[in-house]
């Protein structure tokens, strides 16, 4: 997570510095902060809180220079202060540093660079590094002897910019595991962990690879190895389509997207053909088959597995992610590997892919924002082509994988299937006064569980999900078979339910399970396609073919979880303690 951005320009950077901030914002948002190059020594600002609050700090007592970084901050070493937001600035204000990632062994190289009479003013991770890149330009070296010397030292992951006062004209960077590119601009070159920092001022871009160095000068990069070997630059150009994102009329991007998605899954359905036709030849090939994701995406996953079994007679574990060590060993030649990420960025999935990539499996993936580490590593991709989904709960996203994933086990999705699904997502966002009604109940409680069976089952554990996250509320997303193991227990007069239970092979056993709640005190809210005496409240889902459920029943979960949020004056599209991209372990 953390979002940097650093800029060597002609004029005043820092108005720029703070705009481009503001769309990483969804990297973390405790801190932010910002250094410019001022008059000859580096002017730095730094508060607690959103990049608004940086803005106004700015605003307040401006700094100006042609030189500057900035940076968002969530936090990993250190807790959320004035003093541990990035930069971090050397003993002497030599240089000073921003970071994205963690530094491993950050503990025995404070240690060493305390005794050796360093000054630490954080309790960060990263403020090791630029300690460290003092004392080698304290050594007589350049800038890229300094940053051989500072990648020598540092085990973990990083993608880490430093501004030099001695150095006026170079921004050093550095990149391990972490994203980083520099955007090459007319007599001004930016590096950022995500071209939509610079998107407005130029689309030409060189992506740094792990384990290399860049000296950034106003007229291009030079990028090396870290033993200072020199790299070739590859410089591309990036399709206009990464447009900056705008919520227009909606209170939330969160809504926003919720509401887009009729015509997101129209999008996501018109892909070039053949990167489903790759897709699919690498997965009747393999031996085996795996599906790796986090959070929302691994929900997708589950139905994935689904699809692919009853389409395709394809059997795949699903893996979570940060557990992939479990099942790597399996990881081989005969193997395929499904990577699903909207960023493309998520740390624990990279893991797994290169994990995957190393034994010799395949890797495919399906991502959202583009371009992205992931892709880079994979053997062939599949795009979403959702636009940006700027709200941190992935919902259109996550209803874009499910129906792409439909497509590739059915060999594509027809214009009827499209129009049947795209008609039903409508009808479900119809019900947003109905499910308005129901968040009213569900804000008053503190926990809410969420039921389903088959394809609703995935459903249960989103719905619960989007509701922990975006309402802060204890939610727990069961199978519903599962109930009567020991949930039942917590079952207690008024505790809220929602049973997902569309009339489809699982309505008759679902049903039960929501009277075994109901006789035991518990609120029903059925969201279903025909109501029933069983359901204390009803939420109406539109009738489909039984494979599409789960994305008709995204519609409302979301939509419950956005309401009970907004009841509850939540801090909707950036909840506290997380990020849109999760770059850490
Ligand atoms: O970018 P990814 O799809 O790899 O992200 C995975 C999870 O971090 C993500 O789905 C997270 O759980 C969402 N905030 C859920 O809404």
């Amino acid at each position: 997570m953390c979002g940097i951005i650093g800029i060597l320009g002609r004029g005043d950077v820092a108005p720029y510095l703070v705009d481009g901030l503001g769309r990483l914002e969804y990297r973390g948002y405790d801190s932010a902060g910002m250094a410019v190059m001022e008059d000859g020594a580096i002017a730095v600002l730094r508060t607690v809180g959103t990049v608004e609050r940086l803005a106004a700090m700015y605003r307040g007592s401006p700094v100006s220079g042609a030189a500057g970084l900035a940076h968002t901050r969530w936090a990993t070493h250190g807790g959320v202060s004035d003093r541990n937001a990035h930069p971090h600035v050397s003993c002497g204000g030599e240089a000073a540093v921003i970071h994205n990632g963690i530094i491993e062994n950050h503990a025995e190289l404070r240690e060493e660079l305390s005794s050796k009479g360093h000054a630490f003013k954080s309790e960060t991770d990263t403020e090791v590094a630029v300690h460290l890149l003092e004392e080698a330009l304290a050594a007589g070296k350049g800038p890229l002897e300094a940053g051989m010397d500072v990648a020598r030292r540092l085990r973990g992951q990083y993608a880490l910019v430093f501004l030099m006062r001695g150095h006026p004209d170079v921004i050093l960077a550095m990149r391990k595991n972490a994203p980083l590119l520099v955007g090459l601009g007319k007599g001004e070159s930016i590096v950022a962990s995500d071209a939509l920092a610079f998107i407005d001022r130029t689309n030409r871009v060189v992506f740094l690879e792990d384990d290399t160095l860049a000296l950034v000068a106003r007229d291009g990069v030079r990028v090396y190895g870290f033993l200072g070997q020199e790299r070739p630059v590859v410089v591309t150009d990036l399709a206009q389509e990464l447009t900056l994102p705008d919520k227009h009329d909606h209170e939330h991007f969160t809504i926003k997207e919720i509401r887009e998605q009729p015509e997101a899954v129209e999008r996501v359905v018109s892909q070039v053909p053949g990167s489903m036709t790759i897709f699919r030849r690498e997965l009747e090939k393999a031996k085996r088959v795996f599906f790796v994701a986090a959070g929302t995406s691994y929900h997708a996953a589950l139905l994935a597995k689904r699809y692919f079994s009853d389409h395709m007679k394809l059997y795949g574990e699903v893996i979570l992610a940060s557990e992939y060590r479990g099942s790597e060993q399996w990881f081989d030649d005969g193997a395929v590997v499904v990577c699903i990420s909207q960023s493309g960025e998520t740390m624990d999935v990279l893991e797994a892919a290169r994990s995957a990539k190393g034994r010799g499996a395949t890797v495919l993936s399906m991502v959202n924002r583009s371009p992205s580490s992931l892709e880079m590593l994979s053997d062939a991709v599949v795009k979403l082509n959702v636009g940006p989904e700027v709200g941190v709960a992935a919902t259109k996203s996550f209803t874009a994988q499910v129906v792409l994933f439909y497509a590739l086990a059915r060999g594509g999705a027809s214009e009827e299937e499209v129009a049947e699904l795209k008609g039903a997502m409508e009808a479900a966002l119809a019900q947003e006064q109905e499910i308005i009604g129901v968040a009213e109940l569900v804000a008053k409680g503190r926990d809410v569980y969420f039921l389903g069976r088959g394809v609703s089952y995935p459903m249960a554990l989103e719905g619960a999900l989007k509701m922990k996250e975006l309402a802060y509320l204890h939610a727990e997303g069961l199978a519903a078979g599962e109930l009567k193991h020991g949930p039942l227990a917590l079952v207690d007069s008024g505790t809220p339910l929602v049973l997902l239970n569309p009339e489809d092979e699982t309505y008759a056993e679902t049903m039960s399970n929501g009277a075994e709640v109901k006789s035991r005190g518990g609120m029903v809210i059925g969201f279903s396609t025909a109501p029933s005496p069983t359901y204390d409240r009803f939420v109406r889902i539109p009738p489909v073919r039984a494979e599409f459920y789960p994305v008709v029943e995204a519609v409302p979960l979301q939509l419950l979880a956005y309401h009970v949020a907004r009841l509850l004056d939540k801090s909707i599209d950036k909840p506290r303690n997380l990020a849109k991209s999760v770059t850490v372990k």
